[in-house]
């Protein structure tokens, strides 16, 4: 589903070459590394389009660079993504929030599909409440809910546990684990947490 390949991304102080790595459907890898290896820059090379310096990478076959405007869309739409700047709209409640995906890519929501999600998830009680009386916890829930609701092919997840404690870790990772097994998601973290890359099944290691 997804390949890396001499893939070299430079900044302008520093440069990241990546070991080559494979992703096949139904996956679930966590990428792991010391602060600074770039998890991170790989997850934005692949969600963000931001450009690389050299080597290549494909999702779903394709080398990302021959991806055209319109085809882009239609990628995002088979990649659910939770990134450290994934926000939820303080004016909208969590239910809203979370049909956002629906309306930027004009999509029909399954409705037995969001109902699975919020069963799964256990956000049946949040529905109608707005973001700003979340907690951390409950929030992870509702964006990991969002970037699920296309029923996305991959979901891409950048620290999902970071300001968590380890009673939301665990929730979240059996979240986690059950969508990965149930829905066959295909599912990369970036994570310097061991108590989720212990869940995984691979591991990419970063240095
Ligand atoms: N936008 C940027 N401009 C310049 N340097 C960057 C930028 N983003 C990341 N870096 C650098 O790239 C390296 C990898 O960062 P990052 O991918 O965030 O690592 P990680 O997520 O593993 O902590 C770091 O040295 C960081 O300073
Ligand atoms: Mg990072």
């Amino acid at each position: 589903m997804i390949e890396i390949k001499n893939l070299v991304k430079n900044y302008d102080n520093t440069s990241i070459k990546y070991s080559d790595y494979k992703i096949e459907k139904g996956d679930f890898v966590s990428i792991i590394g010391p602060s600074g290896s770039g998890k991170s820059t790989l997850i934005d090379l692949i969600v963000n389009f931001i450009t690389y310096s050299s080597g290549n990478i494909y999702i779903f076959d394709k080398e990302i660079s021959q991806y055209r405007r319109k085809e882009k869309n239609i990628l995002m739409k088979r990649l659910g993504i939770m990134s450290s700047n994934s926000l939820l709209l303080s004016d909208l409640t969590v239910i809203e929030n979370i049909k956002l995906p629906q309306l930027i890519h004009k999509n029909q929501i399954e409705e037995s599909h969001m109902s699975y999600l919020i069963n799964k998830l256990n956000i049946e009680n949040l529905l109608l409440k707005y973001p700003m009386s979340l907690s951390t916890g409950q929030r992870q829930r509702v964006l990991l809910a969002r970037a699920m609701i296309l029923k996305p092919d991959i979901l891409i997840a950048d620290e999902p546990t970071s300001n968590l404690d380890s009673e939301n870790t665990n929730n979240l990772i059996k979240c986690l684990v059950n969508l990965n097994h149930e829905l066959k998601t295909t599912i990369i973290v970036a994570t310097h947490d061991k108590v989720v890359s212990n869940a995984s099944k691979r591991i990419f290691q970063l240095r």
